[in-house]
């Protein structure tokens, strides 16, 4: 990365935990919200906006949580301009090192009139009011004006100079509904620093939503035109179409250095572990030709471009597969190996285990060896991210035994289960082996949960690669992700069910009411 100076600089504010996780379907537990928040620190994102605390008490003590162990990046909480999400949101990032309040309220006409039915008036004042009441509780406030790029400029401009007047640090101009082109959004970012009096007090940012496909570009040109804050999400999760992707604007301004000369703090090599994990834990997979994170984005497939690469790797490679952390998919170890080997592997691959949990992953990597003639990296991330989900399961899975194949009609499986300990066992059919394993789970332990999503992808090639399984149940409102890994795919399908099973049951404890929308 080039040096840079402090205007250089561009913050990257990363809302996967708040903007993502409103994904329909992206919802994700404390656990996984700590170690993406883990993971996101390493990376040296600057700000983690960690949830909408007011949403309800998950995402208040995710906040909370995550306050309190992210010490290097900046925890950033979400509010509406009320005292009681200001209230609540203060009290959920108290413990960190480097706290934010993020309050907005809408300001384009069609929200003000038809959203929040108040007068333009009401919602300067709210504005003011807001910003000051954040203010009382940290020096480090970022104010919204939702639906921003549809404002109306004198109102615009009025808006931003009293939230600075009233000392928002950031104040962040959002393209809400993904419908700002870029020469547009760039033409909007220069009007207020044109008009704004005050703007130099603040770091402008901006938050893109991806609906036309732009957010990624409206991003980067305003940062051409005086912008230091981008808002993005891994893999660009977010609302609808999502917002704009991380991996995309850092990628972009480490390569064309050229071109946009700005800096980030972000560790590039960290990425692909990044996506890797927000894309397992949310069960949304990434498209194979997503640009910097897809299966294929380093791939050649056409024998010319190969022959190129293999020449000159700059003849079609903008960028090395290195830069963003993905190494070849190297022969790890062998079945002969020893536990010192395997513990320096996943010291290797960033996990840091206790004697318990590796004492786990090292057996099922012996089983595994036994089974599967190469053992590769990402064999080893699916093992750990399997045993990690699993560790606190209620329900878990004990055998299983499938017949199914055309002699086998209906297919037919015969199950155990522990239940807080207790052995359970039954004999199910299905339509078909899938089908008749999730009913045996059912028989086992009735629910009334749905299956959204039944999703098997192989952790790498070839047909002794394992499975790994997404399953999404939805119960009243609420929805959960399972995951399962396994050579054998019934075996990870029913370990993914039973642990979207086991997530729903630590929701229903906390009777957690579905996620506000912001
Ligand atoms: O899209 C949006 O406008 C938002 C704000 C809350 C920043 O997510
Ligand atoms: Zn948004």
């Amino acid at each position: 990365m080039s040096k840079s100076t402090e205007s250089e600089r561009v913050i990257i504010f990363d809302t996967t935990l708040r903007d993502g996780e409103q994904s329909p379907g992206a919802s994700m537990n404390l656990e996984e919200k700590l170690r993406i928040a883990h993971v996101l620190e390493d990376m040296g994102v600057d700000v983690i906006e960690a949830g909408f605390p007011i949403a309800s008490d998950g995402d208040f003590e995710a906040v909370r949580e995550i306050a309190k162990v992210v010490t290097e990046s900046t925890v950033c909480g979400l509010a509406r301009a009320t005292k009681m999400d200001i209230e609540r949101c203060a009290e959920a990032v108290k413990p960190a090192p480097r706290k934010r309040i993020h309050t907005f309220i809408s300001t384009s006409p069609l929200h003000m009139k038809h959203k929040l039915q108040m007068e333009p008036e009401a919602v300067h004042e709210a504005i003011i009011d807001s910003v000051s009441m954040a203010r009382n509780h940290t020096d480090d406030v970022e104010w919204s004006c939702e639906d921003g790029s549809r404002t109306e400029h004198d109102f615009l401009c009025r808006c931003v100079e009293s939230a600075i007047e009233a000392g928002a640090t950031t104040v962040n101009i959002p393209d809400t509904v993904g419908y700002a082109v870029p020469d547009e959004f760039a033409a909007l970012i220069r009007m207020l620093f044109d008009r704004v009096p005050n703007i130099d007090k603040t770091v402008i940012s901006v938050h893109c939503h991806n609906d036309l496909g732009l957010a990624v570009a409206n991003s980067l040109v305003a940062v051409a035109n005086g912008a230091r804050q981008v808002e993005c999400t891994i893999n660009g999760l977010g609302e609808r179409a999502g917002n704009a992707s991380l991996e995309e604007v850092v990628m972009a301004l480490r390569t064309r250095q050229d071109h946009m000369p700005y800096a980030t703090g972000v560790t590039t090599e960290h990425i692909i572990k990044a996506s890797r994990l927000v894309s397992t834990v949310t069960g949304f997979v990434v498209q194979p030709n997503k640009a910097i994170v897809g299966a294929n984005a380093f791939a050649h497939e056409a024998g010319i471009h190969q022959d190129g690469v293999l020449k000159h790797a700059g003849t079609y490679e903008i960028m090395t597969p290195e830069s963003v952390g993905l190494s070849q998919s190297k022969l790890v170890i062998g079945k002969h190996s020893g536990r010192h080997a395997f513990r320096e592997k996943l010291k290797e691959l960033g996990y840091e285990l206790g004697d318990n949990a590796v004492q786990d992953v090292f057996r099922r990597f012996k089983q595994l060896a036994d089974m599967k003639k190469d053992v590769f990296d990402d064999d080893i991330v699916a093992l750990v991210d399997d045993e990690v989900v699993r560790a606190n399961d209620r329900i878990q899975l004990v055998s299983l035994e499938i017949r199914c194949g055309t002699k086998h009609r209906p297919p037919k499986a015969e199950m155990e289960l522990t239940v807080d300990g207790e052995v359970k066992s039954c004999k199910g059919t299905g339509d078909g082996p899938v089908d008749a394993a999730f009913n045996c789970v059912k028989k086992l332990f009735p629910h009334g949960a749905r299956l959204q999503l039944y999703q098997v992808h192989a952790v790498t090639q070839g047909t002794d690669a394992q499975a790994e399984v997404t399953v999404r149940l939805e119960e009243n409102g609420r929805s959960t992700n399972g995951q399962g890994a396994d050579t054998d795919t019934m075996v990870a399908s029913v370990k993914a069910y039973v642990n979207a099973l086991n997530k729903l049951l630590v929701k229903r404890e906390k009777s957690v009411p579905p996620a506000l929308s912001a």
